[in-house]
């Protein structure tokens, strides 16, 4: 069991909240993961929510958290969380009333972890420090858990960064990625640096390209007041997409620790090739999703979603060839692939490897042989696979087939942690490895903003893509162009030749 801890959820009823954190933390308490001594804070701007096991259950309800609903481990549960009506812009009798219980805790011999996390939009991040400071909520055994977005842009991520970091150290701030702490991805690194099978072959010498796809099949539902201003660039690629490249082509650190590996992340953001002007145009494709069919369901566009006149240039969609100037990689194209309203939900990243050099079996050959291929699947289950090329058994003729290795490996227990999960009780420890340092956040704006600012110097609207089909079919030129294809490797099919523009 891991110790008992303080967590206050700042924006506690929200959609963050009931969606993710509530669901892992109830998961981790039934799992025998999360202390029943721990005690649970959601703020509101009203503390009037009903009683809270009814809060709960309505949440849990609709999120389905991983380990079902029983009535008593609910109820147990529901003992440890608090609601607490707080205004996050200025101090009063609530913020006393709330340091005092926070307080009773922090006395403690051995005091306990309290972990303050901001599910609250960044407009709110610096009063809401500025209060826990003037409170004396930001002591040594405190940590702030920062969501993105962090900015929107290089210059308001600095000034978040800054303002933070006026009352908590850089060892206090837990800037949250919630991809780095999904199983597939911590065993991407286990496998990648504790084989020297892997890391002999991970390099522009045997290494064709690297795909990292999040496809999502739904839309943007009830979140239409956030996305609007910010876009798929902002929402995927510079934080979640940009992290997984940083993990798949970083070197590897002299040890697992906090420091060693975001070094290592920071340098393959320091060299990837800013895209300018016609490479931008080149390389990058941007699109909207019109209208459609889900699962059979006629949907509306985006533009209808967003129940406004003006026409939007927001895109939901971004496919982009980016490169990694270092030696290593040089020559090796990374494509990055994510988008709302596909056919499909799911998350890989794909290595694929070069062909053999010279096949030796010429009359085995079964129409080609296939280039290896490791895969890192993300969602909708996590998994990890390399494909190799065998001898058919089966066929009474001399042929090879391929087949999918599983590298697999479940927890002892038979569990996973779910990603927030497990993101909580490692800040509940301390250990930053799996969060983001304030310079990835910076650098991975500088690249990013260069693509921005070309498009809105431009002005346009983003190609349309049919809801339900896999973005605009400049996406996949961009593939053909390189006589490549993106694949969906959870059916082997290819995703790229049913697109619509
Ligand atoms: C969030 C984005 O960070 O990640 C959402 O803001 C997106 O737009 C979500 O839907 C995807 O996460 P997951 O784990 O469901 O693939």
């Amino acid at each position: 069991m891991d110790s008992a801890f303080d967590l206050v959820i700042f924006g506690g009823t929200g959609d963050l909240s009931r969606k993710k954190l509530l669901p892992a933390l109830y998961a981790g308490f039934v799992a025998g993961r999360v202390s029943k001594n721990s005690r649970i804070f959601l703020t509101s701007r009203s503390a009037h929510v009903g009683e809270i096991v009814d809060f709960l259950a309505d949440v849990f309800e609709k999120s389905k958290p991983a380990c079902g609903i029983e009535k008593n481990s609910l109820t147990e549960f529901a003992g440890m969380v608090h609601i607490i009506g707080l205004a996050l812009n200025k101090g009063g009798a609530d913020w006393e009333a709330f340091a005092a219980s926070l307080a009773e805790n922090m006395n403690e011999q051995t005091a306990r972890s309290v972990v303050h996390f901001l599910a609250v939009p960044p407009g709110l991040f610096t009063s809401t420090c500025g209060l826990l400071a003037e409170y004396g909520l930001n002591g040594e055994n405190t940590r702030i858990v920062l969501e993105k977005p962090l900015g929107s842009d290089l210059a308001s991520a600095q000034a978040i960064n800054d303002d933070v970091g006026q009352f908590f150290g850089e060892d206090q701030t837990f800037r949250i990625d919630h991809y780095l702490g999904k199983e597939a991805v911590q065993n991407l690194l286990a496998l990648r640096f504790s084989n020297i099978l892997f890391e002999q072959l991970w390099s522009a010498r045997t290494i064709d390209h690297i795909q990292i796809t999040i496809a999502e099949d739904l839309g943007v539902e009830g979140r239409v007041g956030f996305y609007e201003g910010t876009g798929a660039m902002r929402d995927m690629v510079q934080n979640h997409l940009l992290q997984l490249l940083c993990l798949v082509a970083m070197e590897p650190p002299a040890r697992m620790d906090a420091d060693s590996i975001r070094d290592e992340k920071l340098k393959v953001l320091k060299s990837l090739k800013p895209l300018e002007g016609a490479d931008i145009e080149k390389n990058v494709v941007r699109g909207q999703y019109g209208s459609g069919a889900m699962a059979g369901e006629v949907v509306g566009s985006y533009q209808q979603d967003l129940e406004l006149e003006t026409p939007s240039t927001t895109e939901t969609f971004v496919a982009l060839k980016a490169e990694i100037e270092n030696w290593r990689w040089a020559g090796v194209p990374f494509y990055l692939r994510t988008g709302k309203r596909l056919p499909d939900r799911f998350a890989e990243i794909v290595i694929q490897f070069k062909p053999v050099p010279h096949s030796p079996h010429p009359g085995w050959s079964n129409g080609g042989i296939n280039p290896n291929r490791f895969i890192i699947r993300m969602q909708p289950e996590d998994h990890l696979a390399l494909r190799m090329m065998v001898k058919n058994h089966g066929s009474k003729s001399e042929t090879l087939k391929e087949v999918e290795m599983n590298l697999d490996v479940v927890g002892d227990d038979g569990t996973r942690l779910g990603p927030y999960l497990r993101l909580i009780l490692d800040t509940v420890r301390g250990d930053q490895s799996l969060f983001v340092h304030r310079d990835e956040v910076e650098y991975a704006w500088r690249w990013v903003d260069r693509i921005i600012a070309h498009w809105q110097a431009r002005g346009d609207k983003p190609l349309t893509y049919q809801s339900g089909t896999w973005g605009p079919y400049e996406a996949h030129d961009l593939m053909t162009r390189d006589k490549r294809e993106w694949f969906h490797e959870s059916s082997g099919r290819n995703t790229g030749k049913d697109s619509n523009s």
